[in-house]
């Protein structure tokens, strides 16, 4: 017997599958939608956005907190990731989550496993040409969640734009009867866009971390000035970048929307994406021109 998860107080911390699955078969069988919002944890406003906004559209608000290890390529990058279940399960309560699936690695990967999501084309742009293994590992785990959650939607950060299009097209390639949601970035008062990796930046690279935005706003503006040329735009965003001691771009280009290819020519609804490496923290954000 499971108790329900709808209307509880008190969130509810599933580790295991089998668990998960029997919960969310009783919510469907009384008629409950399903709201699923993936995390790695260490819960920030902008992952709360998200969860209120599951829990705003939704009967039943699933928050996953899941360090996906087969998503990272650098194994200190994977160490030092911050974690607190008990203070991101409270966090996420109080903005209407219902339960909380924080399965263990070996519960999600046990010995021998080996089925992987890969796509291709889109998953190859940009996050993908320098971060060999992410959009597998992402892709993997996200269909995982899918499977285990059975959500009507999922809900996506538009500062991950390119990961939110990838689950997209994930979604519609294997038929996945889930509603993909993104959801716009949120942001400190400076700009600098809300991520879990901001608490690496030690004081001095935290001032100068909203070059980022402001390199994205200054190519935005040049585009709306009646510039289209691509080079011309991205040489402008640089210029702002070069111009902070303490960043090195990785890249900065415009692509389009759907396949995150890069275009000659600007067109409006395009993005503007950018990783910079403040430091040793590798950062990412976008606008869509
Ligand atoms: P994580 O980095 O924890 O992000 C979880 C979700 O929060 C993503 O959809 C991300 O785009 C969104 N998000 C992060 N910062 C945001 C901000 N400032 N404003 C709005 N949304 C924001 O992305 C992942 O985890 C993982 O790759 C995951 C999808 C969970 C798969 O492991």
């Amino acid at each position: 017997m499971t108790e329900p998860i709808d209307g509880a107080k008190q969130v509810r911390i599933i580790e295991h599958i089998k668990e998960m699955w029997e919960t969310v078969m009783d919510a469907r069988k009384n008629g409950r939608s399903i709201g699923l919002v993936p995390t790695m944890g260490a819960l920030h406003r902008g992952h709360l956005s998200l969860i209120e906004r599951a829990a705003a559209e939704n009967d039943v608000t699933i928050v996953s907190i899941f360090v996906n290890p087969i998503q990272f390529d650098d194994k200190q990058d994977l160490g030092a990731y911050p974690r607190d279940l008990a203070r991101d399960a409270a966090s996420a309560a109080a903005v209407g989550a219902n339960a909380i699936f924080a399965p263990s690695v070996s519960e999600m990967y046990p010995d021998g496993f080996s089925a992987y999501v890969d796509m291709t084309g889109i998953s190859e742009a940009l996050c993908g040409r320098v971060r060999e293994a992410h959009f597998r590992g992402v892709c993997t785990v996200v269909a995982k969640l899918f499977h285990i959650t059975d959500p009507d939607r999922a809900y996506f950060g538009e500062k991950d734009a390119q990961q939110a299009a990838v689950i997209k097209k994930m979604a519609a390639d294997l038929n996945f009867n889930t509603e993909i949601v993104t959801c716009p970035t949120v942001r400190d008062t400076d700009g600098l866009a809300l991520s879990s990796r901001n608490t690496r930046l030690d004081a001095a690279e935290r001032n100068a971390a909203p070059c980022l935005y402001r390199a994205l706003n200054a190519g935005a503006a040049l585009f709306r000035s009646g510039e289209s040329d691509a080079g011309k735009i991205t040489e402008a965003v640089r210029a702002v970048l070069e111009a902070e001691p303490r960043a090195r771009v990785d890249y900065a280009e415009i692509v389009d929307p759907a396949s995150f290819r890069g275009v000659p020519k600007a067109r409006s609804g395009d993005v503007l994406a950018l990783a910079v490496y403040i430091g040793a923290v590798r950062l990412i954000d976008n606008l869509r021109l």
